[in-house]
């Protein structure tokens, strides 16, 4: 396998490599392929960490890295990296070409003096590559309690040390922004996707839950999704907001949230800190507006 820094010719089937290996991984479809197609003009991306792996010319990997920071609790800020999507073709999966990759790129990520990696992913494949979970280097999640220790948060030092000549001792992680474009964006999204030649979305197990465009709702089985128009799933929108092409209810945003708010005593069952009703509506004015049926 050869392994090269990825040129502008390269884009469209990189784009299609990733969409390739991240469908239906994690959730219904996927989005890492414009995440990628957007980031490439963030001013946080690493031209020269991003990495494309060719079996004799087709390519079966890719990997780049991104800037990011790490808070600390006096506010400053201290610069650090991160790094995904990674991919690798379905074709050539589990066959020691994704844990090549990584390794290759993070050798030349240390080469140009990344000291420090944090990241989200799965242990089993990345404790390969030397990460562990983040919480142990009293590394934080931004959106975690800092005692939690979470599992799919993970962190290396690269460069041995660099955390202390850095005077971290204790910091947030920061991913930066440009990772969540898709959620942001979601008609620039489904325009670019129209692109691809169209692919079935499914759920399967092993999905990162999905929640209701709608009314925010977790949706973790088949049969929580709403339905289109010709009876297939419709996995933006659940059951309860959308049925055979349709919203059950037209109504506005805060009209939602005021009859959502009237199963407080169900929601409180599945969280890990049981809310008001006032609670739920203060809390729900500041993510409703980011759900796709709200967004302005
Ligand atoms: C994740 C990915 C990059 C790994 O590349 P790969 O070439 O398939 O993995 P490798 O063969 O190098 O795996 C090396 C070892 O890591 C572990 N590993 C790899 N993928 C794993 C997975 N999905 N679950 C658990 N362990 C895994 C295994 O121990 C594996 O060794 P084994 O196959 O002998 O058991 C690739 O499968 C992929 O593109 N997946 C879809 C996209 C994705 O999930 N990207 C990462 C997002 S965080």
């Amino acid at each position: 396998m050869n392994i090269r820094l990825e040129q502008p010719q390269d884009y469209r089937e990189v784009e299609n490599l990733t969409r390739e290996a991240f469908w239906n991984v994690y959730r219904p479809g996927c989005t890492e392929h414009y995440v990628l197609n957007q980031y490439r003009d963030n001013p946080n991306f690493i031209p020269e960490l991003d990495f494309v792996m060719e079996d004799d010319g087709r390519i079966i990997g890719h990997v780049m890295f991104s800037k990011a920071e790490l808070l600390l609790d006096n506010g400053t800020r201290i610069p650090s990296w991160t790094f995904g999507p990674i991919s690798i073709h379905p074709d050539y999966k589990r066959k020691g070409y994704g844990l090549e990759l990584l390794n290759c790129s993070l050798e030349k990520a240390r080469e140009m003096g990344v000291g420090f990696l944090c990241m989200e992913g799965n242990i089993d494949f990345y404790s390969k590559a030397g990460f562990g979970l983040a919480s142990k280097l009293c590394i934080h999640y931004h959106t975690e309690p800092k005692e939690a220790e979470v599992p799919y948060f993970l962190a290396q030092e690269l460069i041995p040390g660099w955390l202390k000549k850095h005077g971290v001792t204790e910091a947030t992680y920061c991913p930066p922004k440009g990772y969540f474009v898709a959620e942001e964006n979601p008609e620039a999204f489904e325009a670019y996707e129209a692109t691809f030649p169209k692919k079935e979305k499914a759920f399967q197990e092993g999905q990162l839950p999905q929640f209701c465009q709608s009314c925010g709702m977790k949706m973790a089985h088949i049969e929580d999704f709403g339905t289109n128009a010709d009876g297939s799933t419709n996995f933006d929108y659940c059951k309860y907001c959308y049925a055979d092409g349709k919203f059950l209810q037209e109504c506005t945003m805060e009209g939602m949230i005021e009859h959502c708010a009237h199963f407080i005593e169900e929601m409180n069952k599945l969280m890990p800190k049981p809310m008001t009703k006032d609670e739920y509506v203060e809390m729900a004015k500041g993510f409703f507006p980011i759900l796709k049926r709200w967004r302005k």
